[in-house]
């Protein structure tokens, strides 16, 4: 399975977040990740629809959104109009059946997400309804922490269990992914990494993420 990069703009100078996006784009990358925090469900405010709107208009690459927001089903028809994958958390307090449907229904691929407290067994149900799943390595709120070697055996669990129900989902870890925590990530069964301080701090972000990208 080849191995996708999603950078995380949080941790970018918004005002030249153009010229970052285009210096992604020729090196590869193969999404944005993108944190949308409301302050309620994380203790961080960041950026919303409006944002991801003009972030669309100049990207090429699709859009991983990632919805760190309470309630987020009273958000997903503005969300995905920009969105390519429209990802929230099982912890934040919407029906997550009914919230992964309407994100397929309106025309995005869905992605669930989960905190570092969830166990996987507890989303296994769901599955079947998500075309990705996203196990937080940090917890959710903050750019640049460092990664909870507990988030790999929720990836084992996890991949186990998508390849025994023979599906076709993406698995992504988010969370101080680096040189040292990728190939850990990856040998667990993840194949999107989050990757955000060790891209924008890198002197060449695209070593950075050819080096991510052609890990096995
Ligand atoms: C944290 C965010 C992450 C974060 C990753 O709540 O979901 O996407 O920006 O940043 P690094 O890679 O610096 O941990
Ligand atoms: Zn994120």
């Amino acid at each position: 399975m080849s191995i996708k990069i999603s950078p995380s703009v949080l941790t970018s100078d918004f005002l030249s977040l153009k010229d970052d996006i285009k210096k992604l784009e020729v090196a590869g990358t193969d999404m944005l990740h993108l944190d949308v925090m409301d302050g309620i469900f994380v203790p961080n405010i960041s950026f919303g629809v409006p944002v991801i709107k003009s972030i669309k208009k100049h990207s090429t690459v699709p859009l991983d959104v990632h919805l760190m927001i309470d309630r987020p089903h009273r958000y997903i028809k503005e969300f995905a109009e920009f969105a390519d994958v429209l990802g929230f958390h099982y912890e934040a307090g919407s029906d997550v059946a009914m919230t992964l449907k309407e994100i397929r229904n309106l025309g995005c691929k869905s992605c669930l997400t989960i905190k570092p407290c969830t166990e996987p067994e507890e989303i296994f149900e769901f599955l079947p309804l998500c075309d990705m799943v996203l196990v937080m390595s940090v917890e959710p709120g903050f750019g640049g922490q460092s990664f909870m070697p507990s988030a790999l055996p929720k990836l084992e669990k996890l991949r186990k269990e998508i390849d025994r129900l023979g599906l076709d989902i993406d698995l992504e870890v988010d969370g101080g992914i680096n040189r040292e925590t990728a190939p850990l990530a990856v040998k667990a069964g993840a194949n999107v990494l989050v990757a955000g301080n060790y891209v924008f701090s890198a002197e060449d972000m695209s070593a950075v993420i050819k080096e991510i990208k052609n890990l096995k």
